[in-house]
């Protein structure tokens, strides 16, 4: 080969001083095939067989109509990825070397025609040392990787004789089967929210590269930095007068000399540095170099969440050098300084004295404060993550933000976070509660899959470790609450046996990896658990867990809620109480608008069969099981709660009548969640001391009844805001005024609800009208005083609406209350005064036998303020919503309101995305419930 002829000549006639080679494999020079199908076409790194297919025409777009059962065949096939012969590489390197940080999922991979290895975890990060079959090739060598089908290769594993079972029904099973038998995305075969491409491909952010390393040279393929307070230990509240620990630690390949040592710089983002020096207790194993200093705290300041403080961040650079301080290898970082603990310690003497209930805590803690956790849930954006660009993820975060919300559940089971992710997480301040990726399911516990395991986990525990952003680890989603529950009633026999190879995993298997690499992160086996019995260090494994050994009167964990009988959707009593809430919801239908794109013309109406297909709710084990709501599952749930609460839509148009329907759907859910919330919310002051609601689910990643409040849009790469979005947005604001009705007795109180970190005092008001706007004489207090503790609410309002109702003698369906609070309170970690406002409604009769009027809504465009103006003129206008055409990704800063007759809100907004060049505008239009109730 006559490059590397030259390049060998050249090479003894100049001094011997190599670079290391690092050759990316990113990029468009690839083919993807599949011979038996006769397919070839032009491919990129990092992609996934469906994007390629789609780039080269051989299939239509798999976001449209029913192509996720169309393009089943992609998910049977072989697909193979073969680069061009790569050049630039260097004959006489010591040593040569494949890197690939993402292979999904099962692969044989050949180099220059010879086979090189196999693999089978879409999450760890693999290296081959590839010197001796380079040293042979005789061209530039040829990297080729077959990707094996995901659905058929764990139905041969399933197979296997001797390969573990579970009670039917422990599995919960979409589209494909046999899900637990693979280290892959597990929603890849389908969720309730998404739909079952199985795909496959050198799918991560940061693809593959070959490496050359002469002697001595080390390439650093992965690094951890942990940030602690000295003495800290995982799941418990450091001393926060230590100092900070910062402890280093590099993977790497190739040969470190003898005297190599560790030297980091801190500085800030404009390049100053804070601090530096070298490392102590270096231990160079092979494999991995690490090493600890102290750091003075008071040279750092601190990172703090979205609304509760600065967001600070820091450069950190780790070199490894030789014994003459040439640098062998450097890392960079970014970091912050904080404190981060899931705290489920018991309830101490001191809280009791303070009335809370006796049983355990479960919130966390950021720097030594308590505060409460707003959120969501997070799943993958798009079932495919080659289309996952910072830029989206940009868009979506500031939703999150702009939705007052700081922290995101990263749900088990779809994928860990690619680190521009993690960044985005620190610099927005959202903490992201991150878990490993396992759910609704029991897994195998053999060797061989404990080890690939605990290779995937050590990876990416070490990968992101140093993001402040990173909450907690959680082994996975729904296990002790749901799969042990499962077997221990459908095979109470076999549930000892299943809880000790549960532990294996979870406790045995993952715990080690992450308090053996970090001390800042806390653990917790399963989310939504009665959390810990015994936290024990001196113990191999410190956490005994829980599980049902519970006393009456007590609280412990999180909980999560779904009861899809909307019947008891605003009945209180319905509701879990606990420490936390990390689920809760209720599906919605996505707008007309991006129904549009994905669905023709002719399927736009509610139970079309392309809508009730894009339906993935249905009861665990699949679509052939029975129970009391499956009649018509997804589809039935959303209609029977429009009709229960709401006036129904009865437009003559058939496609405004479907858009009227789909918005309906998104009210209950909007609805629901806002009462849930303020339940959850209200319980930082009562008993239970709760501290966190994180609803299911921020976001969409396909147009389909969903639980989610962000719509899906790929096309222009931001999603349309539901109702849900806007409304959790007012319900997380910092203080609160919220309603709370006892359905069976009447009793109506209304409390005032503040998460700032000292007391805030004010006002609260109380008017009541009918639904002309006419104020009615009811002589409940028109007013009361607040004073609210730090994280606590209190009740303002305690009423009866039979006796009000029955004394007065107005019409259940004519009577509203509007509450609102005014008060004066800081911002944490501010010193500004600020006042804080926020209204609420209640109505005693659901709105769908509500005796509405028309309101006479007025909209128009204020070129001064560039501002939306609304005004009600005639009638009380109720979750007035503000539209705009399909095109444009447009939020509003408020929506989903209620007016009061003659009063005026001005709206502004933002634009996420537009290709209508602001032709959006023309199109904005206003209504409101009313609208519903005319043809
Ligand atoms: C399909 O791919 C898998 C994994 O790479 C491999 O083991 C298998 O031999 C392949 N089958 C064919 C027909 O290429
Ligand atoms: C060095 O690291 C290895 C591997 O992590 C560990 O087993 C050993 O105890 C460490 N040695 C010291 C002196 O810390
Ligand atoms: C971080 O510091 C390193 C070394 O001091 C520097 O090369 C790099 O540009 C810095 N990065 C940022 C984002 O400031
Ligand atoms: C390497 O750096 C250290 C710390 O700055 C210094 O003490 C030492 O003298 C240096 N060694 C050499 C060989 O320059
Ligand atoms: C298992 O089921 C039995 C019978 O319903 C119940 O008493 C027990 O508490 C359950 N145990 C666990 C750990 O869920
Ligand atoms: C239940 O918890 C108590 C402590 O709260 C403990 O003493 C007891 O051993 C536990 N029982 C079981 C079966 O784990």
């Amino acid at each position: 080969m006559l490059v590397r002829r030259i390049a060998a000549i050249a090479a003894t006639l100049l001094p011997k001083v190599f670079a290391q080679n690092i050759i990316s494999l990113s990029g468009h020079d690839w083919i993807l095939s599949n011979s038996d199908l006769n397919i070839s076409c032009p491919a990129s790194l990092p992609s996934q067989a469906h994007l390629d297919l789609h780039a080269c025409q051989v299939i239509g777009s798999p976001y449209y109509g029913l192509n996720d059962f169309n393009l089943r065949f992609v998910a049977w096939a072989n697909w193979t990825y073969t680069s061009a012969p790569i050049s630039n590489l260097q004959a006489n390197s010591s040593s040569t070397w494949l890197v690939f940080n993402g292979l999904d999922t099962f692969t044989s991979i050949s180099f220059c025609g010879e086979h090189v290895a196999a693999t089978n975890n879409q999450f760890r990060q693999y290296y081959f040392d590839v010197s001796a079959i380079f040293d042979d090739c005789q061209d530039d060598p040829v990297l080729s990787v077959n990707f094996g089908s995901a659905p058929k290769i764990t139905q041969e594993t399933a197979d296997e004789p001797g390969q573990e079972t579970w009670p039917y029904g422990i599995e919960i099973m979409y589209e494909f089967p046999n899900r637990q038998f693979m280290r892959k995305e597990q929603n890849d075969f389908g969720w309730d929210w998404g739909p079952a491409f199985a795909p496959a491909g050198p799918w991560y952010v940061q693809p593959a590269w070959i490496v050359q390393l002469n002697n001595p040279e080390v390439y650093i393929r992965n690094s951890l930095v942990d940030i602690y307070r000295q003495g800290q230990l995982n799941n418990l509240p450091p001393d926060q007068s230590q100092p900070w620990v910062v402890n280093a630690s590099l993977d790497y390949f190739g040969a470190i000399p003898n005297g190599a040592s560790l030297r980091y710089i801190i500085s800030t983002p404009d390049n100053t540095a804070v601090s530096s020096g070298s490392l102590s207790n270096i231990n160079i194993t092979q494999g991995t170099v690490t090493g600890s200093t102290v750091v003075d705290s008071s040279l750092f300041e601190l990172w703090w969440p979205s609304g509760l403080g600065p967001q600070t961040l820091y450069n950190m650079t780790i070199t490894l050098e030789d014994s003459r301080n040439n640098t062998l290898a450097s890392v960079n970082k970014r970091t912050g300084f904080r404190t981060i603990v899931l705290n489920e310690n018991p309830i101490s003497q001191a809280q009791l004295d303070q009335g809370i209930a006796p049983g355990n805590n479960w919130h966390f803690e950021i720097n030594g404060h308590e505060f409460y956790a707003k959120g969501s849930n997070f799943i993958p954006p798009d079932p495919f993550w080659p289309t996952v660009t910072e830029e989206r993820m940009r868009t979506l975060f500031e939703a999150v933000v702009e939705g007052n919300q700081n922290m995101l559940r990263i749900w088990s089971s779809g994928a860990y976070l690619p680190s521009f992710i993690y960044d985005l997480g620190d610099e927005y301040g959202i903490l992201l509660w991150s878990e490993f990726e396992f759910g609704d399911a029991l897994y195998p516990v053999d060797e061989l899959f404990l080890d690939n395991v605990r290779e995937e986990a050590e990876y990416n525990v070490r990968r992101v470790n140093h993001h402040p952003s990173l909450a907690a680890w959680m082994g996975g989603n729904e296990l002790e609450n749901l799969e042990l529950a499962n077997v221990n009633n459908t095979a109470p026999e076999e549930y000892d046996r299943y809880v000790s190879e549960y532990e294996k995993l979870f406790l045995d298997t993952l715990l080690p990896v992450v308090f053996g690499n970090s001390r800042s992160i806390s653990y917790a086996p399963s989310s939504t658990s009665n959390g810990w019995l015994e936290l024990n260090f001196s113990n191999p494994i410190p956490i005994v867990e829980r599980y049902n050994n519970l006393t009456e009167g007590s609280v412990y964990g999180e909980t999560d809620h779904y009861n899809y009988d909307p019947t008891v959707a605003f009945n209180l009593s319905s509701y879990p109480i606990g420490r936390f809430s990390n689920e809760f919801g209720y599906h919605s239908m996505p707008s007309l608008q991006s129904w549009q794109q994905v669905i023709p013309e002719s399927q736009l109406y509610f139970n079309s069969s392309y809508v009730q297909l894009r339906n993935r709710h249905y009861p665990p084990g699949g679509l052939n099981t029975t129970n009391y709501y499956n009649s018509s599952l997804g589809m039935g749930e959303m209609t029977r709660a429009a009709i229960e609460w709401y006036p129904v839509p009865n437009k003559i148009d058939s496609v405004a009548n479907f858009s009227a329907w789909c918005h309906t759907t998104q009210i209950f859910q909007a609805d629901f969640y806002r009462s849930q919330i303020e339940f959850y919310r209200r319980g930082s002051g009562l008993p239970e001391r709760q501290l966190g609601s994180l609803y299911w689910q921020l976001e969409d990643q396909w147009t389909a009844p969903t639980w989610a409040g962000i719509e899906y849009d790929g096309e222009l790469g931001a999603g349309r805001w539901k109702v849900l979005h806007y409304i959790a947005k007012d319900a997380y604001q910092p203080v609160i005024i919220a309603p709370y009705y006892n359905v069976t007795t009447g009793d109506l109180e209304v409390y005032v609800t503040s998460d700032l970190w000292q007391a805030v005092s004010g006002t609260a008001s109380f008017s009541w009208y009918d639904w002309s706007g006419n104020r009615l004489n009811i002589s409940a207090a028109p007013s009361a005083q607040v004073n609210v503790g730090a994280i606590n609410s209190t009740r303002v309002l305690s009423t009866n609406t039979f006796d009000i109702l029955n004394s007065t003698g107005f019409n259940y369906s004519d009577v509203l209350l509007h509450m609102e609070t005014t008060v004066q309170g800081m911002m944490p970690n501010s010193n500004q005064s600020k006042t804080f406002t926020h209204e609420n409604w209640f109505h005693a009769s659901p709105l769908s036998t509500a005796a509405m009027v028309d309101p006479g809504l007025e909209l128009s465009y204020l070129n001064s303020t560039k501002n939306f103006s609304i005004t009600a003129t005639s009638g009380v206008a109720a979750w007035v919503w503000i539209d705009y055409p399909a095109g444009a990704v447009v939020t509003f800063d408020s929506n989903g309101f209620w007016l009061l007759p003659n009063q005026t809100r001005e709206v502004g907004y933002k634009v996420k995305a537009d290709s209508t060049e602001g032709g959006w505008i023309q199109g904005v239009s206003v209504e409101s419930l009313y609208n519903n109730t005319i043809a």
